[in-house]
């Protein structure tokens, strides 16, 4: 049995991956409205990537027999100044949730859950990987900054992004 200040610091994380999912659909509106579909496809591979770890973190604490409590979400921000505006504050949120993993990294050391700290480890990992794939765009939206055909040239680029949750997890 899970201890309950674990099952409620990862039910937090819960709230916080379906935020990070609903903010980038958010996102994926705002470039919609824009007409970069590229980017808006990007965003919208994004949100799947989020709502696959909410889901990850949901098997797990049923697995170890704590209880989902899902809470309410907030409202995301819906207008930016531009492109690059919207890849800067992504990139503070992505550093913001490799924050609260590392939290919950330390908790459960704190707790001596080595199950939870193991389980922890891909969310580590996948951070690393998702602030790297944030700066990957960031770069070149800094170098071109409202150039239209620029954005158009890179929008087509951003089509290439599919999502495809890992074989072991079966798409959970
Ligand atoms: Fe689920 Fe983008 O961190």
């Amino acid at each position: 049995m899970i201890d309950k200040k674990m099952e409620e610091a990862l039910n937090g994380q819960i709230n916080a991956e379906f935020y990070s999912a609903y903010m980038y659909l958010s996102m994926a509106a705002y470039f919609e409205a824009r007409e970069l579909p590229g980017f808006a496809h990007w965003m919208r591979a994004q949100a799947q990537e989020e709502e696959f770890h909410a889901m990850k973190l949901f098997a797990y604490l049923v697995e170890r027999g704590g209880r989902v409590i899902l809470k309410a979400l907030e409202a995301p921000p819906t207008e930016w100044k531009s492109p690059l505006h919207v890849f800067e504050d992504t990139l503070a949120h992505e550093r913001k949730v490799t924050g609260l993993i590392n939290d919950l990294v330390f908790l459960a050391r704190d707790l001596r859950d080595n199950a939870t700290e193991i389980f922890l480890q891909w969310f580590v990992s996948e951070q690393v990987e998702e602030e790297d794939n944030v700066q990957k765009i960031l770069g070149p939206l800094k170098l071109i900054k409202e150039s239209p055909q620029a954005l158009y040239m890179l929008d087509k680029e951003m089509f290439q992004r599919v999502f495809t949750p890992p074989p072991a997890d079966g798409g959970a």
